[in-house]
Parts: C-alpha cells; sequence; structure tokens
C-alpha cells in the first residue's frame, strides 16, 4: 500500500486496490489468467530470474497476475504487509497452523470455533505430532495458564461459530506477546469492513473467503494476512501442500471483494432489525446477537467497529424440540442451507440445545423482519395450540 492510497477511505479501497487497468491491454477489471504454466523469453530471462534480478511468474502453484492481485488488495483491507489466499477457509487454517506448529509444536486455541477447525485442533493435530490446548478464550487467567514453552500461538475466531462469543483481541495480544508468540485470529465472522484485528495487535489474520469476502455463494476460498515473512514462510508450505486458490475463484473473490463495505452495512443493519423482533417475540428462548445491548460482548464489539454487529444471529425457540420445524417451514425468505456471510438469507438448525443459526443476508429490512416475525408467529401459534390440547386432554 502506497501512503497514498493509506489515505483513501476503506469504500475506495475496496474497488480499487490491487487491480490496476490490464498493463497489457488496458482491461477494466483484472483479467482471468487460466493457465498453469508462464513462458520466459530466453535463456537469459530464465537466467536473471533465477539470479532473482527480474520477478517473472513461473506456474501457478507458486503464483498467478489474478491471484496476486486479490491478495494485494486483501492485504491493502486488512492493513497488512502482505497476504495470501488458498482453496478454502479450512486450507487457510491448516496451512497456518501446520507451519506454526512445525517440529511438533503446541498451539493454545479457543474451545468455541467452527466446527471442523475445532476438530482438526482437538481431534487430528496429534496425528501430526502437534497439540493443542482448549481454553476458554474469554478466560485470560485460562489462556495465560495454557501457555507453555513449546506452545507456538494462541488461536481464537474475533467472534465465534456460531456462538458469537466476542473475544477481548488486545488483551489477548498482549498475553500471546509477553510469551513471545503470534495472536492467529479468523475474522470470517466480520471481515475487514467492520474490523481490522491487525489493528487491535492480532499478528495473523485468516479468513474463510467463502463466506462475506465473496458474499455471493459462488466460491470456496481462504486468506491469511500477516507480516511479510510470515506469508512468505507459509506461501513456502501452500506451495507444498497444494492447497492454492484457482485463478477463477481469485476474481469472483476480486469482484465480491469491492462491495464488500456496502454489504457489510446492510447485513449489520438487517441483522439488528431482525434480532430486536426476536428478543422481544414469546417463541424465542434465547437470542444470541452482539448487537443487542445486553450481549455481554455489545460494547467491546461496538467500540472495535463503529457500532456494526455484522449479520449472524444464532437463537433458541420456546420447546424447540417440536417448535423449530415449524418456525424453519414457516420461513419464506431465507433459505434452509449451511454457510454464511452469503447475499442471501441463509438459515440452519445444530443439533446442540436446538441452536438455530441464521445468517442475515441483505435483503430489504421491512421484508425479512416481517417473515421472520411470521415464522415466530406460527411457532407461537403452534405451541398455544399443543398446550391447549394437552390441557384439553
Ligand atoms: C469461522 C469459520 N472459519 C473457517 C471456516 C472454514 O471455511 P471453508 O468452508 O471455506 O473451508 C468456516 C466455515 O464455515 C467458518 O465459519
Amino acid at each position: 500500500m502506497t501512503e497514498r492510497d493509506a489515505r483513501r477511505g476503506f469504500l475506495t479501497r475496496a474497488v480499487h486496490a490491487g487491480e490496476p487497468a490490464d498493463p497489457l491491454t488496458g482491461a477494466v477489471g483484472v483479467p482471468i489468467y487460466q493457465n498453469a504454466t508462464f513462458a520466459f523469453q530466453s535463456s537469459g530471462e530464465i537466467d536473471r530470474f533465477l539470479d532473482g534480478d527480474v520477478p517473472h511468474f513461473i506456474y501457478t502453484r507458486y503464483g498467478n497476475p489474478t491471484v496476486r492481485c486479490l491478495e494485494v488488495k486483501l492485504a491493502d483491507l486488512e492493513g497488512a504487509e502482505d497476504a495470501m489466499v488458498a482453496a478454502s477457509g479450512m486450507a487457510a487454517i491448516s496451512t497456518a497452523v501446520f507451519h506454526l506448529v512445525a517440529g511438533g509444536g503446541h498451539m493454545v486455541v479457543s474451545d468455541t470455533l467452527y466446527p471442523i477447525a475445532r476438530e482438526f485442533f482437538h481431534d487430528s493435530i496429534g496425528d501430526y505430532g502437534a497439540s493443542a490446548t482448549m481454553v476458554d478464550a474469554t478466560d485470560l487467567d485460562s489462556v495465560r495458564a495454557a501457555i507453555a514453552a513449546e506452545t507456538r500461538g494462541v488461536y481464537i475466531e474475533t467472534v465465534s461459530n456460531p456462538t458469537l462469543q466476542v473475544m477481548d483481541i488486545p488483551a489477548l495480544a498482549e498475553i500471546a506477546h509477553q510469551a513471545g508468540i503470534p495472536l492467529i485470529v479468523d475474522n470470517t465472522f466480520l471481515s475487514p469492513a467492520l474490523l481490522r484485528p491487525l489493528e487491535h495487535g492480532a499478528d495473523i489474520v485468516i479468513h474463510s473467503a467463502t463466506k462475506y469476502l465473496s458474499g455471493h455463494g459462488n466460491l470456496l476460498g481462504g486468506v491469511i494476512a500477516g507480516r511479510r515473512e510470515t506469508i512468505a514462510a507459509m506461501r513456502g508450505r501452500m506451495e507444498q501442500l497444494g492447497g492454492v486458490l484457482s485463478p477463477q475463484n481469485a476474481w469472483l473473490l476480486l469482484n465480491g471483494v469491492k462491495t464488500l463495505p456496502l454489504r457489510m452495512a446492510q447485513h449489520s443493519t438487517n441483522a439488528l432489525a431482525v434480532a430486536e423482533v426476536m428478543s422481544r417475540h414469546p417463541a424465542v428462548e434465547t437470542v444470541n446477537y452482539p448487537g443487542l445491548p445486553d450481549h455481554p460482548g455489545h460494547a467491546r464489539l461496538g467500540n472495535m467497529t463503529g457500532r456494526r454487529y455484522s449479520g449472524m444471529i444464532s437463537l433458541t425457540l420456546v420447546d424447540h424440540a417440536r417448535s423449530r420445524n415449524v418456525f424453519l417451514d414457516a420461513l419464506t425468505i431465507p433459505l434452509k442451507a449451511v454457510s454464511l456471510g452469503d447475499v442471501a438469507s441463509l438459515v440452519w438448525p445444530f443439533d446442540e440445545d436446538g441452536v438455530i443459526r441464521l445468517s442475515v443476508g441483505i435483503e430489504d429490512t421491512e421484508d425479512l423482519v416481517t417473515d421472520i416475525r411470521r415464522a415466530l408467529d406460527a411457532a407461537a401459534a403452534w405451541l398455544t395450540e399443543r398446550s391447549t390440547a394437552t390441557v384439553a386432554t
């Protein structure tokens, strides 16, 4: 990022960063360089490249012009020295962590994480000769106590999936730094439009780009952003592990990211309106949204995000075992699908404790509020009917 670019606002940078007009043709919008290999003009050019005198793309697993434009844009938006992209969020997580624990290291990890990431740390990392201790990362003393001589990093989600816990990034960064280790933060739920963890002391930021960065549910992707030398070392691992992002998906992401700040504003507006309706509705047992004033992370997150809280809500219904499906089937706008961060609202029931996760989309606020209120009314009416029928029998 040049000094001039750093002074520009987030909307401007989301559109322009990393995307000069194509130097060959003047094409506006980065072309898809859909090729595996790159030719050199002469043996002399090969020699100059091998001597490190001139940069050159050689093979798409090592780098690709479309993919590189995306990495430059994402580094700019996260305020990072550099960024690299991966074939999925899990490819980003596993590449970063394999690098950190290489040779048998240990990680201190939040015990509330995206379930597959949790499985990776909890069940699988030992298969690779490394180890992890899962802790309640909102309890700073537990984090401090779990750090050992061989610990190579503290790993959290800024806002956890699906429990919506808000982590204290500055305090966790201080604890990690006192031990001389990095704080690694999965920022998928917020995106850099709402929070840039590096500004608050984190060292490495990870994303499932499949979610808000893409916004359109049309690809899988992952991101790692941080210091130049960290990214160079992790890129080296990725060259061997092989989980690179395709040029086509990089191009889709370049398009998605351009509207990220606009989408995040609408996700946040809609989710707050929906959460407020839920918080007052008799069919709702609990609603978990950091934008509600009684959420334990409300003030902490709001102070870092300019009081925008993203689009993720989780809720449980009264008598959820019986009312959940009435609610889900009465919804006409949210699609019953996993994943999140899409322009379309997505709703998904989790097995544990009747939790329903709603990823609030960018539809009209009034349409969403009406649809969700009607579905909650249907659940409440059904519960009343059932209790009346039970009393009568
Ligand atoms: C917070 C978080 N991190 C990482 C991932 C994994 O991303 P991907 O599905 O792109 O591999 C997910 C997926 O849902 C997620 O929610």
